[in-house]
């Protein structure tokens, strides 16, 4: 599998680099962050690091192959840019190209309250099949620490985007 995984200025920089950490070796990853995401990331296998300013990358185009897009945090910045079809860095760019060729885009909004403005931009979002993920966490998983909440989101990320996960114990299974 492809992903690209773009890492926006929200609050939960963290949680878009432990997504990273816990993806299998089979993915092969492609991560923009935001000059807003100050987080440095080593270069793993199959990580391969870009500029958000390269808009001339090869995931700026719709003719790069891959499965699939995942903004975590999604900025309410980096949101209404993508719902208004704004493309001026490389995670924008990427972000609608994806919803161009029709494939998988994740958002995951983080801000308390949404305000009016970002729920209709969601919504927009959300109506052309953009997936709608906020960092939220369930309480029925035997969660009992940050690090099982955080594991809670990137497990449920991690279904809606097809990569096989055992990060939390599911409902009315055993783990
Ligand atoms: C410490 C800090 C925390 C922030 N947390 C959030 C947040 O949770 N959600 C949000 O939408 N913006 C947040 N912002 C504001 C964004 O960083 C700002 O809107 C920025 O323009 C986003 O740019 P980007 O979308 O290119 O990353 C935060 C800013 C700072 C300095």
């Amino acid at each position: 599998m492809r992903l690209i995984v773009a890492i926006t200025g929200a609050s939960g920089v963290g949680l878009g680099k432990r997504f990273v950490e816990a993806l299998p070796e089979t993915v092969e990853t492609y991560l923009i962050l935001s000059e807003n995401a100050e987080t440095v990331f080593a270069k793993e296998q199959k990580l391969t690091l870009l500029d958000n300013s390269d808009i001339a990358a090869p995931v700026a185009s719709g003719s790069f192959r891959c499965d699939a897009m995942a903004i975590i945090p999604a900025s309410m910045n980096t949101l209404a840019k993508i719902a208004c079809g704004i493309a001026d860095n490389l995670t924008t760019r990427a972000a609608s190209v994806q919803i161009k060729e029709q494939r998988k885009l994740l958002l995951a909004p983080r801000e308390m309250p949404f305000s009016p403005i970002s729920l209709e931009n969601m919504l927009k979002l959300s109506r052309i099949g953009v997936v709608i993920a906020p960092p939220v966490s369930g309480y029925y998983a035997d969660i009992k620490t940050l690090e099982d909440m955080e594991d809670f989101m990137i497990g449920k990320w991690f279904d809606l985007l097809g990569i096989e996960h055992n990060l939390f114990q599911r409902w009315g299974e055993e783990r």
